[in-house]
C-alpha cells in the first residue's frame, strides 16, 4: 500500500479551517470540496491515459485523454457524498458507484446496507472517497468489495487517516494483490477511545450535513 500525505499550502490551510469546531456546516462544505480537488489532483497521477491526434488552431498535435474503461468514483454513504463533487470536477468523464456502509459506534465494525456498483469492475481504475480513514474497518470493507468485483487499481481520498487505520488497511488489504494508494490531507496523531481521529476534525458527516 501507499501513502501519500499531501503537503501543500493550500491544503493546510484548509484543512485548518475543517478542524476547527466554529466553522459552521456551509464552510466545511466549501472547504471539504476545495480540499477534495487539490487531493484529486495528487489521486489522479497514475490515471491511465491512451494518446490522441489533434489539431490545433495552428498546428497536428499529439495528446492524451482518458483511457477506457471509464475510471469509477465511489462514494462511501454518508460522509464521503460530501467529497464527490471536488472528485468529479478533475474527472468529469468518471462514472459514479455508491457504496453505503455504517459503523457500529459500539463495535467499530463496517456493514454494508447499500450497493450500487458494476457488477464487472475488471479494468476499472476506482477512487474510494472516505473523508476519515480511522480504524480501517470501513475502508478495508470497502476494498475486498471492489477487489470481488474485479477491480484491479485503488485509490482511498481521505481527508484525514490516523496511524491506525492506516497500519490495518495495510494488514487487511495486504494479501489482495492490488494496488492500493492512499491520498491524505494528513496522518494525525492517534485514534481515541471511541473511535475519533485525534485531533481530527470530529464526526465528518455530522459536520457536513448535521446531526440526523
Ligand atoms: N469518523 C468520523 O467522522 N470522524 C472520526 O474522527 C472518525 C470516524
Amino acid at each position: 500500500m501507499r501513502l501519500l500525505a499531501v503537503d501543500h499550502p493550500l491544503v493546510a490551510h484548509k484543512l485548518t479551517v475543517l478542524r476547527n469546531a466554529k466553522t459552521d456546516s456551509p464552510t466545511f462544505r466549501r472547504l471539504a470540496d476545495e480540499l477534495v480537488t487539490l487531493l484529486a489532483y495528487e489521486a489522479t497521477r497514475d490515471a491511465r491515459v491512451a494518446t490522441v491526434e489533434i489539431q490545433t488552431p495552428v498546428a497536428p498535435a499529439t495528446g492524451v485523454k482518458l483511457s477506457s474503461p471509464k475510471p469509477l468514483i465511489v462514494p462511501i454513504l454518508r460522509a464521503g457524498l460530501g467529497m464527490l463533487d471536488g472528485m468529479a470536477r478533475l474527472v468529469p468523464t468518471a462514472e459514479v458507484g455508491f457504496l453505503g456502509m455504517i459503523r457500529d459506534e459500539d463495535t467499530l465494525q463496517a456493514t454494508t446496507y447499500a450497493t450500487r456498483l458494476p457488477d464487472d469492475l475488471t479494468g476499472r481504475q476506482c477512487y474510494v472517497l472516505d473523508p476519515m480513514l480511522a480504524t480501517g474497518g470501513t475502508l478495508a470493507a470497502a476494498v475486498h468489495f471492489l477487489v470481488d468485483r474485479g477491480a484491479e487499481d485503488i485509490t482511498a481520498v481521505c481527508l484525514l487517516a490516523a496511524p491506525e487505520g492506516v497500519e490495518y488497511l495495510e494488514r487487511e488489504t495486504r494479501e489482495l494483490g492490488v494496488p492500493l494508494t492512499v491520498v491524505t490531507a494528513a496522518v494525525d496523531e492517534r485514534l481515541n477511545e471511541k473511535g475519533y481521529i485525534v485531533p481530527g476534525l470530529g464526526d465528518a458527516g455530522d459536520r457536513l450535513y448535521g446531526v440526523v
